[in-house]
């Protein structure tokens, strides 16, 4: 395994371990079974990795930045069971295991997503980090869960009327940039980072975000389900624009790599020697299949 894949699965076994403590007594209580059942059902936990790098890279102790890196991906958990639900994208499958509310029904899916919501800012909050880089956290991390619900508001009115690009990247940067955004500048925040590398983090995370998103619709459209681990077809079904529909394969294959480069670009302002990761990050999630 190459050095790149080896950090990845340092990093994303240092946050399942710190999700499992939090979800370590949750046998008793169905709500807290149901959210446990999503923050520790896999995923790529690109969020919270993002939030260690960042840290890292604007000098920070990546331990300390783990809670407010968990934050990240608790909301995100929160975000694909509502995401999931009969009244929004109705998928049934989610990493390759029913989805929430098909495992656990429609109500408690709903409670499961405000409850990791509420968990988020508590994880948050008891992150011993200084008052005021948690202050700047919370403040991040909740502009970011509004703004991945407005998103959201945009692609759901999207599926009655068609849409044009300006308002497709608008959705995008709504719905998926803005907790990647958050995600990246609390790594910042954590380190006690400049306002120079909290722009940087920004630029980075907005265009990762849009290649990250058009990829995502490339894989609705032409994935393979099993690898993906849910519903290939879902954005034709709902009748959704998205990059796939408006452009088709090529122009996104284009549009992915110019977004990369972008992202890669806008890391100049850190170290070379501490953005490495961040950069084959980058490059690595524009060629995924899942
Ligand atoms: C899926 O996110 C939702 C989007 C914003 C496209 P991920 O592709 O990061 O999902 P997991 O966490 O790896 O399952
Ligand atoms: C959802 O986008 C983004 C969220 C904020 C959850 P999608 O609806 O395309 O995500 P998937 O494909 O279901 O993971
Ligand atoms: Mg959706
Ligand atoms: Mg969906
Ligand atoms: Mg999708």
């Amino acid at each position: 395994m190459s050095a790149f894949w080896e950090e990845l699965d340092r990093l994303r076994l240092m946050v399942e371990a710190r999700l499992e403590l939090y979800f370590a007594q949750s046998e008793s209580d169905g709500l807290r079974r149901a959210m446990r059942y999503s923050a520790l059902a896999g995923g790529k936990r690109l969020r919270p990795i993002l939030t260690l790098k960042f840290c890292e890279a604007a000098g920070g102790d990546m331990e300390a930045a783990l809670d407010a890196a968990c934050a990240a991906e608790l909301i995100h958990a929160y975000s694909l069971i509502h995401d999931d639900l009969p009244c929004m994208d109705d998928d049934d499958m989610r990493r390759g295991k029913p989805s929430n509310h098909a495992a656990f029904g429609e109500w408690r899916a709903l409670l499961a997503g405000d409850a990791l919501q509420a968990e988020a800012f508590l994880r948050a909050a008891e992150s011993r980090l200084p008052p005021e880089r948690v202050v700047k956290i919370s403040g991040e991390l909740a502009r970011a869960a509004y703004r991945m619900c407005l998103g959201q508001s945009l692609d759901m009115e999207s599926e009655s009327e068609p849409i044009d690009e300006a308002r497709l990247l608008l959705t995008h940067e709504q719905k998926t940039c803005a907790l990647i955004e958050a995600a990246c500048c609390m790594g910042v925040y954590a380190a006690g980072g400049t306002a120079f590398q909290i722009d940087a983090a920004k630029d980075y995370a907005r265009s990762f975000g849009i290649a990250f998103q058009i990829r995502d619709d490339v894989l609705d459209a032409i994935g393979d389900e099993k690898t993906l681990g849910k519903p290939v077809g879902s954005d034709e079904r709902n009748g959704k624009t998205t990059f796939y529909t408006l452009y088709g394969e090529e122009e996104c294959r284009r549009a992915i790599d110019e977004y990369t480069a972008r992202a890669v670009l806008a890391l100049g302002g850190f170290s070379p020697a501490k953005t490495e990761f961040l950069c084959a990050l980058a490059e690595k999630m524009a060629a995924r299949e899942k």
